[in-house]
């Protein structure tokens, strides 16, 4: 049985440990403590008895899920991993600290992944103990629910090491797409743009927070609104990648609308923070403008 390391506990970390061991991949899991590990762990068994509740699961399956999972104090647990999944903060000097990190450690032949959802490939892959046993692999939020990986290759990365990890993402049932190292990759590339649009519209006064999300829920078909979405994504991380976007094309079409900057400041991240297009204080979300 291959040992697949997992490097940050939060809500991706947890849903690619989870997926990974419900495919039979035993996991090592770390954060920035031990017990930010186990608390990592003691999610995704809450997230599995969940399951066992609505009768997707048997109990059985589980505990075999759940024993597989192990939280580790520290990447140096990690020495026997054929894979290695960085979901740490999105923010590079972290990232890089974590890939010097476990490059002491890191198998020869094993393989390096980060889950950055806009940091470009080719430079993270410089931290990284070896350029050709590094790759993109980002999953998408929920991650037990979402169908997709996108796997990402920097300028270095060797054709073996993309077999491998699509060979990966494949034992865990997602569809997996080839993108190349461009800012935004494929989906954030498409999805941003509309969900910075519907932040113009706001400021612009076309329509009303619920209107918009209605108007592209129901009219698009999408299942949730693009406020609502990005609210779930999370504010910051939307103007992030937008700025990833702009500053990486240089394309005046990717700027970040004045109103999604505004709630930034205002640390209006959205559900994290539960204010954001929306207030989660209450039972139901209630629009904030
Ligand atoms: N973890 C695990 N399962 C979850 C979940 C979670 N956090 N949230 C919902 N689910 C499951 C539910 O258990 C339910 O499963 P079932 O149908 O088997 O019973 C199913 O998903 C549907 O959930 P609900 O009925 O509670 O709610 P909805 O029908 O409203 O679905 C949603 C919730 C799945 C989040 C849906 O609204 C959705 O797909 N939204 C869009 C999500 C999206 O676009 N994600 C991508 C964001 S972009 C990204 O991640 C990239 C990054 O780089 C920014």
């Amino acid at each position: 049985m291959q040992t697949i390391g997992v490097i940050g506990a939060g809500q991706m970390g947890a849903g690619i440990a989870q997926v990974s061991a419900q495919a039979g991949y035993r996991v090592l899991l770390a954060d920035v403590s031990l017990a930010q590990a186990e608390a990592g762990r003691a999610g995704i068994g809450k997230a599995l008895g969940r399951l066992v509740i609505k009768e997707k699961m048997d109990a059985a399956a589980r505990d075999a899920a759940l024993v597989l999972i192990e939280p580790v104090e520290n990447v140096a647990a990690m020495g026997d991993c054929a894979l290695v999944i960085e979901a740490a903060t999105e923010r590079e000097t972290i990232k890089r600290q974590i890939f010097a990190d476990v490059g002491k450690v890191l198998g020869s032949d094993a393989v390096l992944a980060s889950n950055t959802s806009s940091i470009p490939i080719t430079r993270l892959a410089q931290a990284a103990p070896d350029p050709a046993r590094f790759v993109g692999v980002h999953f998408f939020n929920p991650v037990p629910v979402m169908g997709l990986i996108e796997l990402i290759r920097g300028l270095a990365t060797s054709d073996e090491t993309v077999t491998r990890v699509e060979a990966y993402a494949q034992a865990l049932g997602k569809r997996v797409v080839r993108a190349n190292d461009a800012p935004g990759f494929i989906v954030n590339r498409v999805l941003m743009p509309m969900l910075n649009e519907a932040c113009f519209a706001l400021g612009e006064g076309v329509a009303t927070i619920p209107d918009i999300d209605a108007a592209c829920q129901l009219g698009l078909n999408h299942p949730m609104g693009p406020l609502t979405l990005a609210d779930f994504i999370g504010l910051d991380t939307c103007l992030e990648i937008t700025r990833v976007l702009f500053e990486g094309t240089g394309d005046p079409k990717f700027r970040p609308a004045p109103l999604l900057i505004k709630y930034v400041e205002a640390g209006w991240y959205g559900r994290k923070t539960k204010r954001g297009f929306y207030d989660y204080t209450g039972e139901t979300p209630v629009p904030t403008r």
